[in-house]
């Protein structure tokens, strides 16, 4: 094409032509008709359309502007090209602004009411289409027209079309009651003479009161009422395209921000363009998204240089970025007074963004076009706070599958930081009811700091400070609303004015990249901040170019000293989630961060080298924060409150001197860490020194319950619990006199010499000497699961009969050399008799067994009893005497709500100790009462409950999806029967269990002297 002629496609109210000058030749272009009442705005519109829509094409590339002249004043129709297919984007206003689905609706309902009595055809049916491509978020004047010029096929006749929308929608109007089947035959009558490419996807009709639609792509056709449009909204989908993607979730929108980042990152890479560049790039490109989007500059006038400036094969699209980021780091008055105007209307950003120099990439016409795609889309639908899973996801193709598991939701990041500060400084300004009270709260606010010493891409800090610059932006509303009533100095009207600053926000990360990825994020943050402000005030408020950055300091948190990077005193409140790494997950050099946070810890930790590795970050805390007013809460493996590392941990707090201040019980993390997106988690709030006043304590019913059961408890202790902040300990005997202890299962250390497994069975049993020794053997997986499994007994054995039996020679030859095997002297020494177990613990009557490890799936911890002569492994707990109260009480919810928090874990499975779980356990008093009878009657129901399944064994009926009615039914029952023997008649939540079972504890130790122990009802209230 050496010379290109274009029309505008719908013009009959006067017609232009302009020209303009591109690779290919002069472009002539007759405007289109819309009827606009100023030459430049037709002009704009007119040539750009069509300019525009070729260079867009990729079919011309402009070197200069276009220059225009008046065609004919005449008002004449020219057919000819149309807007293009993918509508011409000449700014941002020009493309469709994403809606929801939701919000769609929203304005169909507005819509159907408003038109519900229309019937004047002629009148009003140009707003009616008008507000009807309004409720897709569309401008109608920029896609399509009205009366189109066209042909019937039929009579070969010409006709108007009502309205067209090149490639997406024909429409036909009619006065109300009309046959819409006929005039959808007359709309369908019109396509044969559209060129293919314009051929509409969609013909619709409608006659105010009712749609006919159909679909040209299946053929299928529909009708419906105005009344019904809401609802078949989703009618009209073909006619919405990918930039217009229409989100039903925030979710939904982040995804297709990763994917058109993601297919950006894999075309850079592709070119080669990798590493530290390639990511400081990215970072660049969605800062630039994003202002693009939030009127850091002009809206769109990134795509419009993308477009205009950059040839469509691409080759000089790398030295285009990198002109445009010289210009974004260059002051404005230092800036070259020759530049070109599109250059010049950029924005200085400052902040070091723009500062180093990159090498240039070698783009393709591939890469522009997925740069200008990802352009096209509404960047300011993104939370800043997801930037990190964004690139993380980005970064690495084999994860974007699983996105959506990915992101740190901003409910998560809230709980944490509504009730360690936004509550509180909600409730201060509520109370700020005079303007000087007002204006301290606003100078306060402006005094205070954030710290995440685990910041990863800062989405604490920045939804932290989104939150705050809210509350200033209500405090500053307040403080006009009282000046305008006063006879005051209108301060605020002189100078709208946030003092809080990104400056009061602090990070340490130990990565450079989401260390870069979160002050990119705070800029950003704060120019929303900024546009909130200035839409409330109605002036624009900008903080461009970035005078002062948030704090992040690249390095290990665990080795810098915090007051390097905020002194103590200056600092506020601390908080984050820390890595979620178990001890066994550590490398070595986490491994020895520990150590050395540990060995320099105020305080001495026992077993400090078991904890999780989020424990080093309250040992840093700890040394932080003593002495000061500092507030913090830590997101933390829910580990760490359990077992033993509860044990280590939670009395090095007390007795650093420290009181937690709210919890969220166990619930699951949904992470952006990868493959950690089912991390289980608490929330700990604490701070130095006894905390006035009542705490706040979330439980969740199940972890993965998103509704929490709150309550305001008077104390709280480190199992996050309301009680008494003791640690059971340990001990011999059950801490309710007069119980039979628990004690493990007898221990092999065998080498396989005295355990008989199926397999072997027959030749065992085939030895008349061997057979009279045994004995069904169960540990916990037989004892689960039914299955079967023996052991030599050999207690009492006849010396003569292992000597005279070969099998018994043989197996105890086995058992000696694996004992002589081992490094540890005693077992060793035991070689001396292979014929007994290296632990013997076996009762002597019938007893209740428990499996040392449970799944913690599992409801309840499943007992059972066994017969004497059935050994049990020491994978078993054994409980000799046991009697139905004690079954009863150790299979109802509030022994299970005991063990979740005291029992160890194995994996993510419940661990049981004997001593500690068992033999500490505050059971209720057993005095042969009514309340006895009745756990013992409960109980007695659950195992008769057990026994109508006789073919099923306890891991099958506890499995929480298979459990069978009946039994679930018991178990509620005994649940029932046990809450009442502790002194109600139901607990709601294990935090309320935990509750009494602490003040039994107390009680029962003789602790009730120490503090926590004034137990109050719990006020309760149910969160998200
Ligand atoms: C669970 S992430 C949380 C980050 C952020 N809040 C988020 O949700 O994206 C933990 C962060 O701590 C960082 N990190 C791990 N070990 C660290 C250390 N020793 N010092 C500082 N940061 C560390 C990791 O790189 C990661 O970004």
């Amino acid at each position: 094409m050496s010379s290109a002629s274009t029309a505008g496609a719908c013009g009959y109210h006067s017609t232009w032509s302009a020209q303009m000058q591109t690779d290919r030749g002069p472009l002539t272009s007759v405007g289109c008709g819309i009827p606009f009442s100023k030459e430049s705005d037709l002009r704009a519109l007119s040539v750009e359309v069509a300019a525009y829509t070729l260079i867009a094409c990729g079919e011309l590339s402009p070197v200069a502007r276009p220059t225009f002249r008046r065609a004919s004043p005449a008002p004449v129709h020219v057919g000819g090209i149309y807007p293009r297919r993918q509508p011409a984007h000449r700014t941002k206003e020009f493309r469709m602004r994403t809606r929801s689905w939701q919000e769609m609706r929203g304005a169909a309902t507005r819509f159907a009411t408003e038109w519900r009595d229309e019937t004047r055809e002629r009148a009003e049916k140009d707003s009616f289409w008008n507000e009807w491509f309004g409720i897709f978020g569309i401008d109608r004047r920029r896609v399509a027209v009205f009366e189109h010029l066209s042909t019937r096929h039929s009579t070969g006749g010409r006709g108007f079309m009502d309205v067209f929308w090149p490639g997406y929608v024909a429409a036909e109007h009619k006065s109300r009651g009309s046959d819409l089947t006929a005039a959808m035959e007359q709309a369908l009558d019109y396509l044969p003479a559209i060129p293919a490419e314009h051929l509409p996807r969609l013909v619709v009709v409608s006659d105010f009161a009712r749609f006919r639609v159909r679909n040209q792509l299946n053929g299928e056709e529909v009708e419906f009422s105005l009344e019904d449009l809401p609802a078949r909204l989703r009618t009209f989908a073909p006619m919405l395209d990918a930039e217009m993607t229409q989100y039903e979730t925030e979710e939904d929108v982040n995804l297709k921000a990763t994917e058109l980042l993601a297919l950006l990152h894999d075309a850079l890479r592709e070119s080669g363009y990798e590493g530290h560049a390639l990511r400081v790039l990215l970072v660049r490109l969605v800062f630039i998204l994003f202002a693009d989007d939030t009127q850091v500059w002009e809206t769109g006038h990134f795509y419009d240089y993308l477009l205009l400036k950059t040839a469509v094969d691409g080759h000089d699209l790398g030295p285009a970025l990198v002109h445009l980021f010289q210009v974004l780091d260059t002051p404005k008055e230092r800036r070259s007074t020759n530049l070109d105007d599109d250059l010049a209307r950029f924005e200085y950003i400052n902040g070091g963004l723009f500062a180093e120099t990159l090498p240039i990439p070698a783009c393709t016409r591939t890469m522009r076009e997925r740069l200008l795609q990802a352009a096209r889309f509404d960047w300011s639908k993104i939370s800043p706070a997801i930037f990190g899973s964004l690139f993380q996801n980005v970064m690495e193709p084999a994860e974007r599958r699983n996105l959506g598991a990915h992101y740190t939701t901003e409910q998560n990041i809230l709980r944490t930081i509504e009730p360690l500060f936004l509550n509180d400084l909600r409730a201060e300004l509520d109370a700020a009811t005079t303007l000087p009270a007002l204006r301290r709260f606003r100078d306060k606010l402006a005094e205070l700091t954030w710290f995440d010493p685990a910041a990863g891409c800062g989405n604490f800090l920045v939804i932290a400070y989104r939150e705050v610059r809210r509350l200033e932006l209500d405090c500053l509303k307040q403080i006009r609303g009282r000046e305008r009533g006063s006879t005051a100095e209108l301060t605020i009207d002189v100078q709208i004015e946030s003092k809080v600053r990104v400056g009061q926000f602090y990070g340490i990360e130990i990565e450079e990249f989401p260390a870069r990825i979160a002050e990119t994020a705070i800029y950003l943050v704060d120019h929303l901040a900024n546009l909130e402000l200035s839409a409330a005030f109605g002036q624009y408020y900008a903080r461009f170019p970035i005078r002062d950055s948030a704090h992040i300091t690249i390095g290990n948190a665990l080795r810098v000293d915090w007051n390097d990077v905020l002194p103590a005193r200056q600092a506020t409140y601390l908080f984050g989630n820390p890595p979620f790494h178990g001890m066994s997950w550590m490398t070595a050099e986490q491994q020895e961060d520990n150590r050395l946070v540990f060995t320099e810890a105020p305080v001495t930790v026992g077993r400090s080298g078991r904890l999780d590795y989020v424990a080093c970050w309250y040992a840093k805390a700890i040394g932080y924060m003593q002495g000061t007013s500092v507030r913090a809460a830590f997101v933390s493996t829910n580990s760490i409150t359990q077992g033993e590392q509860a044990r280590s941990l939670g009395p090095a707090l007390r007795d650093a001197g420290f009181d937690l201040l709210f919890a969220h019980r166990t619930f699951e993390w949904t992470s952006e860490a990868r493959g950690k997106a089912h991390v289980h988690v608490v929330i700990i709030g604490f701070a130095y020194g006894q905390q006035p006043g009542r705490k706040l304590l979330v439980d969740y019913p199940t972890a993965k319950t998103s509704e929490g059961e709150v309550s305001t408890p008077p104390h709280l202790n480190w199992y996050l619990a309301d009680g008494v902040n003791v640690f059971p300990a340990q001990r011999r005997q059950p801490l309710l006199a007069g119980l039979p202890p628990a004690v493990q299962g007898n221990k092999p250390w065998d080498g396989g010499g005295l355990i008989v497994e199926p397999e072997a069975i027959d030749e065992v049993r085939a030895d008349p000497l061997a057979a009279k020794y045994l004995r069904p053997y169960r540990q916990a997986t037989e004892f689960l699961w039914d299955e079967p499994r023996w052991c030599l007994w050999l207690v009492d054995a006849d010396p003569g009969d292992l000597r005279a039996s070969r099998v018994l020679r043989e197996r105890l030859q086995v058992v000696r050399q694996a004992r002589l095997d081992t490094k540890t002297v005693a077992v060793q020494q035991q070689a001396a008799t292979p014929a007994l177990f290296n632990q013997i613990r076996q009762p002597s009557s019938r007893y209740l067994a428990l499996p040392e490890v449970s799944s913690e799936r599992r409801p309840y911890v499943p007992a059972g009893f066994l017969e004497a002569d059935i050994i049990a492994g020491n994978k078993l707990i054994t409980i000799e005497g046991a009697d139905l109260w004690v079954f009863g009480v150790l299979q109802s919810r509030m022994w299970m709500a005991w063990v979740g928090t005291i029992a160890g874990r194995m994996k993510s499975d419940i661990s049981l100790a004997p001593g500690l779980v068992y033999n500490a356990f505050p059971f209720p008093d057993h005095d042969g009462g009514r309340r006895d009878a009745a756990v013992m009657e409960a109980a007695q129901g659950v195992l008769d409950a057990r026994a109508v399944h006789p073919e099923s064994s306890l891991g099958v009926l506890y499995d929480p999806l298979a459990m069978p009615s009946g039994l679930v039914r018991a178990h509620q029952q005994l649940d029932r029967a046990v809450d009442t023997a502790y002194g109600r008649a139901r607990y709601v939540g294990d935090a309320a269990r935990l509750h009494a079972l602490f003040e039994r504890y107390a009680k029962l130790t003789n602790a009730d002297s120490l503090p926590g122990v004034g137990i109050a009802v719990p006020r309760r209230r149910r969160v998200g």
